[in-house]
């Protein structure tokens, strides 16, 4: 038999007639080693191939939350890591992952992804004897006072007004932006900043570290933008 024949007669084996223990006729042989996509246990394998388009090659500079962040991790946890890379997030961009919820990854594969995200990104401890506000809002926000806040501690980067003369980075407080991130990624990003960036996280906008209250205030004002309608500022709050 031809070398080309025989190709055929493999290709033909591993994709069709794997199943049922086809071998080249008269070529009794082992089959090839066939790595499935359940097989690979991979934390570096897996993260580059599910999640670095979105979160970086790294962790860090891609479009959505950066996850090689201490701070964030320390404060998310791991329970949140695995619910969110599980079930993703509901209207948004971030996928659902387990197989459970219509995704292509094992609930194992989900905890490696997990368990390599915090132990090589996170240090544990590093928020020791700190007291940031939790990772998700418990407190009512002031969209109001949100915009004040906003003035304060965001606005000498995230210049709302195109005309001022400050280096302005992401458009922030742009709708169609806003429309891309959900409340509780506006608060990590807040809580966490993006360190490789040169956001600080809750500690450093101002002379004291932000409240819960004003972390909470901002994403109420961020979110009410996103709701708005062209004319109408923003709606009013209770
Ligand atoms: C198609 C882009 C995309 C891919 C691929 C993706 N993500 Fe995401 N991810 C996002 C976006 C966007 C968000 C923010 C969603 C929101 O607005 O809440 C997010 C949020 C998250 C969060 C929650 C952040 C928070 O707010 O606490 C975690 C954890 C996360 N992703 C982990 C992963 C992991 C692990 C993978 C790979 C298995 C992955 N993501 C793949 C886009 C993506
Ligand atoms: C010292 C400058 C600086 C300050 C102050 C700052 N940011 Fe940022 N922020 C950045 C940079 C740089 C980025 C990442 C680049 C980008 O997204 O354009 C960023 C990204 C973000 C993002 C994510 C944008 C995205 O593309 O995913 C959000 C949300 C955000 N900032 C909100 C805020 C809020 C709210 C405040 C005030 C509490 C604030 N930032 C204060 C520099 C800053």
């Amino acid at each position: 038999m031809n070398g080309a024949y025989r190709l055929a007669i493999t290709g033909l084996c591993s994709g069709l007639l794997a199943a049922v223990g086809c071998q080249a006729p008269g070529k009794p042989g082992p089959e090839p080693e066939v790595v499935r996509p359940e097989q690979v246990l991979d934390f570096a394998t897996l993260y580059k191939q599910n999640c670095a388009a979105c979160h970086g090659e790294s962790g860090r500079n891609g479009l959505a939350v950066s996850l090689a962040n201490p701070v964030y991790i320390e404060l998310a946890g791991k329970d949140v890591v695995v619910s969110v890379t599980a079930k993703g997030v509901p209207g948004q961009l971030m996928p659902a992952f387990a197989k459970s919820h219509g995704g292509t990854l094992t609930d194992q594969q989900v905890e490696i992804l997990a368990n390599g995200i915090i132990t090589q990104w996170g240090h544990p401890q590093s928020l020791a004897g700190l007291h940031p506000p939790s990772y998700a809002a418990t407190l009512t926000g002031d969209a109001a006072a949100g915009e004040d806040d906003f003035g304060m501690y965001c606005a000498r980067c995230h210049g709302t007004n195109p005309v001022a003369h400050v280096p302005t980075v992401g458009p922030v407080t742009d709708p169609s932006f806003l429309a891309l991130i959900s409340d509780q990624s506006i608060r990590a990003t807040i809580l966490s900043g993006r360190p490789e960036d040169g956001m600080p996280d809750w500690r450093g906008f101002g002379p004291h570290p932000l409240t819960d209250q004003e972390v909470t205030d901002l994403v109420t004002w961020l979110a009410s933008k996103r709701q708005s309608a062209p004319g109408q500022p923003y709606p009013e709050h209770p």
